[in-house]
């Protein structure tokens, strides 16, 4: 019955968003304030009401606490704040909230919000690098590290974890986020709530953390950032909304706004999906805040005339909190003296920054976090370092490896590093560096003479770069206020005098850090003309050459990768880079990250996922078939989701199903023995993948639903054991999740494109479920086998 009323909404075309956009929105976000939070609320003037929706920086992300001038801190007294951003320091965090709890009326505590996003002094790996690890117990330890670290310098309230999935490389913020899989992403997300928000989030070492940006900001257009997504509902259900889900589920204390539209509707006042799904359907309690200046911005996307409009439309929205708009502040009294239907609303979102205000713990203890000591001693200390490295080294992944030209052989004694980037440690930071210094950066070069002592190094830049003078430069090569690379024929020749001197030579070529990132979409993503020019000529030496990537997003590199015999993906690593890269060409560590994104063969191929639809003409590689497909590239990704090889080798055997038949709120063991053949001690991220080959509409030709990252011994084998839902391979539907009747294909492998073993269950009958299906965690388990 359900199934048939699914097939009549598609063929009528009536799937839409669940809840209904306009009127009629009731204000219901934060059930059930606290005693506490209800009598503020009674004392409160629509003035300070207001305040508490107001954020506003309190420095620039290269300057903080650089506006915080007399005006500003009169405001706080008159409490127009409710938070600040880009502040940091723990005797200057102090101090303004003493002016807000000792000298503001009501004196409410302060919000301290930064992006605290890959570390705050010890910087670790980009976020997508350390997706790369498939580890989510290191991504909840750094997160941890990054929170200890951000509240000994008083803030209270990180912009992360970013759970936008992204299938488009040109789109700059891929570097943030955790790639392409709704499933990886939402483990990772769940990990990283976990590890800011710690067990109580009112411990002083606990930080708010914040799923950013809901949703859909991955599917902008051309990857253009900040464009508008044109997404259907169910992909939208399916794919964007299940890290969300996920991130909600482990308590993410609050939420962001996307800039970007959906079909015409802003993020930034979208009530079906921010009101009626997040709060409503999800049961949603946290704070929502508004992306940057996303507010005002809202008469850009042409959906309101006047700024008191703009005002109103975010709060029917559900903003709760204005960041950097100025707009709330500005705008929203007369919003509400001229309807006075948004006032419960306005209730609500005061109810809701009051509540994240208590939840922290500030009403108790306003000072806890903002303490000189425990900053003087919390940075950067032994222990981060040890995990920066650990997580560095996790997260690097060995795209190929021809002829086991890694780990290098204890016999190379000359040894040419070439390439800028082997030099530059401030790339080694990433973006959103928070207070990570260069100088706390472990470089390549020196680690590398550390680890290989026996050997001689040379190096040779082999390109120049240059601080590029202008904004919105265009051609490959030139970040937007990063490095112009420029070809130089003087120190092209030296490089390959250096290549030739050498036995084996370290090719060290990506991107400058500040060609990913925010603002940093590109219609090029391979290497630049001046990087290509050095690659060909050091491979036209005849060297042995193992190549060492350094960059924020997949890379279309086809020529690199058909010809170097060993490529090594090392993104941005940070203060740990050097040491971490050293310690797998050396073979102290064997690789065992694997690429949460696929790589395109060329930037025109973008976007893509392995997670695609079969289609009516499925593509094939044979080109007298019309299929789906570009006739000018090779119909698989240059490297595939889930890819990284290893100096071990594994084999697969005895794929085993706990029952072939499957009641929709039974469940299904499967489980696989993983060998270890080699002589080495190494990783395996053992992957499993489903298919629904029939269904009421077409499913997708793979989908990522369980993951263990495994350690193992020299020669040693272990049974690796997944426990699957009929849940988590339900098809979202207008009315609900439906579990359908009829076989699941099941593949378990070393990547989507490495699948060693195959099998199938049935789903009995046809069932419904709560969830959306990519959100629910598959565990699993290990145990040795002899
Ligand atoms: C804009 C970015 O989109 C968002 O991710 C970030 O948290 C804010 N700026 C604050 O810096």
């Amino acid at each position: 019955m359900l199934l048939k009323r699914l097939r009549l909404a598609l063929a009528t075309g009536l799937i839409g968003l669940a809840v209904s956009i306009g009127g009629g929105v009731t204000a219901q976000a934060v059930d059930a304030p606290s005693p506490r939070v209800r009598a503020l609320l009674e004392r409160m003037t629509l003035d300070e009401k207001i305040g508490q929706l107001n954020q506003i920086p309190g420095g620039r992300q290269r300057a903080l606490n650089s506006r915080l001038d007399a005006a500003a801190l009169e405001r706080v007294r008159r409490g127009e704040i409710g938070s600040f951003l880009h502040v940091a320091g723990a005797a200057q965090i102090r101090e303004l909230q003493r002016i807000a709890v000792e000298e503001s009326r009501l004196g409410i505590p302060l919000l301290f919000g930064m992006d605290v996003v890959h570390g705050y002094r010890t910087l670790f790996p980009v976020p997508l690098a350390l997706a790369a690890s498939w580890d989510p117990g290191l991504m909840e330890q750094t997160a941890r590290v990054a929170a200890v670290e951000a509240t000994a310098a008083g803030l209270n309230w990180t912009f992360s974890p970013m759970v936008d999935i992204a299938r488009d490389p040109r789109w700059g913020r891929v570097v943030e986020g955790p790639g392409e899989d709704p499933y990886l992403g939402s483990i990772l997300a769940t990990a990283q709530v976990r590890g800011y928000q710690g067990t109580s989030l009112a411990d002083p070492g606990s930080i708010l953390a914040t799923a950013k940006h809901f949703v859909g900001y991955g599917a902008a257009e051309g990857g253009r950032d900040y464009d508008s997504a044109d997404i259907s509902d169910r992909t939208l259900h399916e794919v964007y909304l299940p890290p969300f889900y996920a991130a909600a589920s482990a308590g993410a204390g609050s939420m962001m706004t996307a800039f970007n539209d959906i079909g015409g509707v802003p993020l930034t006042a979208h009530p079906a999906l921010v009101r009626g799904l997040l709060r409503e359907q999800w049961g949603y309690q946290g704070l929502i805040v508004s992306d940057w200046n996303a507010i005002p911005e809202l008469l850009n996307h042409g959906v309101a005339a006047t700024p008191q409009e703009a005002g109103a439309l975010a709060l029917r929205g559900g903003v709760d909190m204005d960041m950097a708009g100025n707009l709330y502040s500005a705008h929203l009294k007369g919003a509400v003296e001229a309807d006075p239907t948004l006032l419960p609303l306005l209730d609500q979102a005061v109810i809701a920054v009051l509540t994240a205000k208590e939840r922290l713990g500030l009403f108790a203890a306003p000072y806890a976090r903002a303490d000189p000591a425990r900053e003087a001693a919390a940075m950067l200390t032994p222990e981060h370092r040890a995990l920066a490295r650990e997580a560095a080294r996790r997260s690097i992944v060995l795209l190929k490896n021809e002829g086991d030209l890694l780990p290098l052989a204890t016999t190379a004694r000359r040894i040419a590093i070439i390439g800028a980037l082997a030099e530059d440690a401030n790339s080694s930071l990433g973006s959103w560096r928070a207070q990570g210094k260069v100088e706390d950066v472990r470089p390549l070069i020196p680690a590398l003479r550390e680890a290989l002592p026996q050997a001689t190094f040379t190096y040779a830049q082999g390109y120049r770069p240059e601080a590029a003078p202008t904004i919105a430069v265009t051609a490959a090569g030139e970040g937007a206020q990063g490095v112009r690379e420029v070809s130089d024929a003087e120190a092209l020749a030296e490089a390959v005098a250096t290549a030739n001197a050498a036995d084996l030579v370290l090719l060290v070529v990506g991107e400058h850090f500040d060609r990913s990132g925010e603002a940093r979409s590109y219609t090029d993503i391979g290497l630049s003309a001046a990087q290509d020019a050095l690659a060909a000529a050091v491979l036209d030496t005849g060297k042995p050459v193992v190549v060492i990537l350094m960059n924020g997003r997949p890379l279309a590199i086809p020529e690199l990768a058909r010809r170097a015999p060993a490529i090594l993906e090392t993104w941005f690593l940070g203060v740990e880079s050097g040491p971490a890269i050293a310690d797998i060409l050396t073979g102290r560590a064997s690789p065992g990250g694997r690429l949460p994104t696929g790589f395109p063969r060329a930037s025109g191929a973008a976007p893509l996922t392995y997670a695609h639809l079969p289609t009516g003409r499925p593509a094939s590689e044979d080109l007298a078939r019309d299929t789906a497909r570009y006739r000018d590239q090779p119909i698989t990704p240059l490297f595939a989701f889930g890819h990284g090889l290893s100096y071990g080798r594994f084999d697969y055997s005895d794929l085993r199903l706990s029952q072939t038949e499957v009641a929709p709120d039974g469940r299904v063991e499967i489980s696989v023995t993983v060998r270890n053949t080699s002589s080495v001690a190494a990783d395996e991220v053992v992957q499993l993948y489903v298919r629904d080959p029939v269904a009421a509409i077409a499913r997708p030709v793979q989908e990522l639903r369980g993951f263990r990252r495994v350690a193992f011994a020299p020669g040693e084998a272990k049974r690796i054991r997944f426990i699957l839902t009929p849940a988590q391979v339900a098809l979202w539907s207008e009315d609900g999740w439906r579990i359908t009747s009829g076989e699941i294909q099941v593949m378990v492998g070393a990547s989507s494109a490495d699948i060693r073993a195959r099998t199938a269950f049935t789903v009995t009958s046809d069932g419904v479920s709560a969830i959306p299906a990519a959100a629910i965690p598959t565990s699993s388990s290990e145990e040795p086998v002899s």
